[in-house]
């Protein structure tokens, strides 16, 4: 139970960024899941935005390391020291509040072990309580939908390793799937476009850059172009290159048919009266890779059913989970459904205190 003074945190770890939800603050967190590692002791040498700088940058001994790629905690030790770098940047010099509970969305594809160790190390770092919750059912709480009630609801979270669609009703996930194919991957069609096309290699970043710029799954009306810089395979000198929407326009088709497909698989699984609901209240987009260009209106006109953006699509995971505490004190069907299937871990004797 929520006591009066309890800080209630929900964090989303997402493949490419953490979000952490301060209740009665907001969103007090937002940074990439990324780490640097010195190879050789294994130090961590730097997590988030600061690793995130790194990239493309770094001496031959220190890795960059995505510990959540394709949407399951690739490295568990690594996800755990930068979560601890992470709550602690958050608390400055106070340290975790004996009496926080912390509700963690965790990727799809993790296992039940898995969960369970992160709910251990958030305990381990002194909260008082801990619950790992699906992410589908929090992104969906955090957008506003009515998750709790016998009405099927489909969200689509777009993220960096993985997408996933899942159909929510009474308070849990009726079916779902999730394909390798989200922002990430489209970063590596980019890459592999300018190489092919230019013999230019760029890196990851320029590439992200270039998606968000002028990427897009509609053609636009007005042709926009981005300058770019990378290294030219042939001679092997910087070179520079101005690309056009236009021209990669076409880049994003197979990436649009995996979600399209996936919408479609998971429809033929759900259960007809769940499908005649979402055919009728439609699609919730999530995800910051549901920012992409025009991906609301070409899912809308592929699919026929109406599509809606999330208020805020790369914040409502984090939110939800801060919101998942309500679910459980209303106590009924509906929390049961969350906190039955998972309990969490629960503080036994003093929690322990931070690291100084
Ligand atoms: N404006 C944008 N247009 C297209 N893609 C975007 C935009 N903003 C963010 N993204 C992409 O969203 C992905 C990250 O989404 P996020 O929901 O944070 O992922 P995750 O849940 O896996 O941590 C990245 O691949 C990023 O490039
Ligand atoms: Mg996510």
């Amino acid at each position: 139970m929520l006591k009066r003074f309890d800080t209630l945190y929900g964090i989303d770890l997402g493949t490419s960024n953490t979000v952490i939800y301060q209740h009665g603050k907001g969103i007090v967190l937002r940074e990439p899941s990324v780490v640097a590692i010195r190879q050789d002791s294994g130090e961590m040498v730097a997590a988030g935005t600061e690793a995130q700088a790194m990239i493309g940058r770094t001496p031959g001994n220190i890795d960059i390391i995505y510990p959540l790629m394709d949407g399951v905690i690739a490295n568990f030790d690594i996800t755990s020291a930068m979560l601890q770098h992470f709550i602690k940047k958050i608390q400055g010099r106070a340290p975790w509040f004996r009496s926080s509970q912390v509700y963690i969305s965790v990727p799809c594809g993790i296992t039940n072990v898995q969960k369970r160790a992160v709910e251990e190390t958030m305990v381990h770092k002194g909260a008082k309580k801990a619950v790992a919750v699906e992410e589908p059912l929090a992104a969906a709480l955090g957008a506003g939908l009515p998750v709790d009630q016998p009405i099927g609801s489909l969200v689509l979270d777009i993220g960096g390793g993985a997408s996933q669609v899942a159909v929510l009703s009474l308070g849990g996930i009726v079916v779902s799937h999730t394909v390798r194919r989200a922002g990430m991957s489209l970063d590596q069609d980019i890459i592999e476009y300018v190489k092919k096309t230019y013999n230019l290699a760029i890196g990851e970043r320029t590439a992200e850059e270039i998606k968000k710029q002028i990427g897009s799954v509609v053609e636009r009306q007005k042709d926009k172009a981005i300058d770019i810089k990378g290294r030219d395979l042939i001679d092997g000198l910087p070179r520079s290159l101005r690309l056009t929407s236009g021209e990669i326009f076409g880049l994003m088709d197979d990436f649009l048919a995996t979600i399209l497909d996936a919408i479609r698989v998971t429809l033929e699984h759900c259960p007809p009266e769940l499908a005649g609901d979402v055919v009728e209240r439609g699609i919730l987009l999530c995800g910051g890779g549901s920012l992409l260009h025009g991906l609301v209106e070409r899912i809308q006109a592929e699919t026929s059913v109406p599509v809606h953006l999330a208020a805020e699509p790369q914040d409502c995971t984090a939110l939800g989970a801060g919101m998942m505490i309500d679910f459980k004190r209303e106590g009924w069907s509906r929390g049961n459904a969350i906190a039955g299937r998972n309990a969490g871990v629960q503080a036994e004797e003093e929690p322990l205190r931070q690291d100084a």
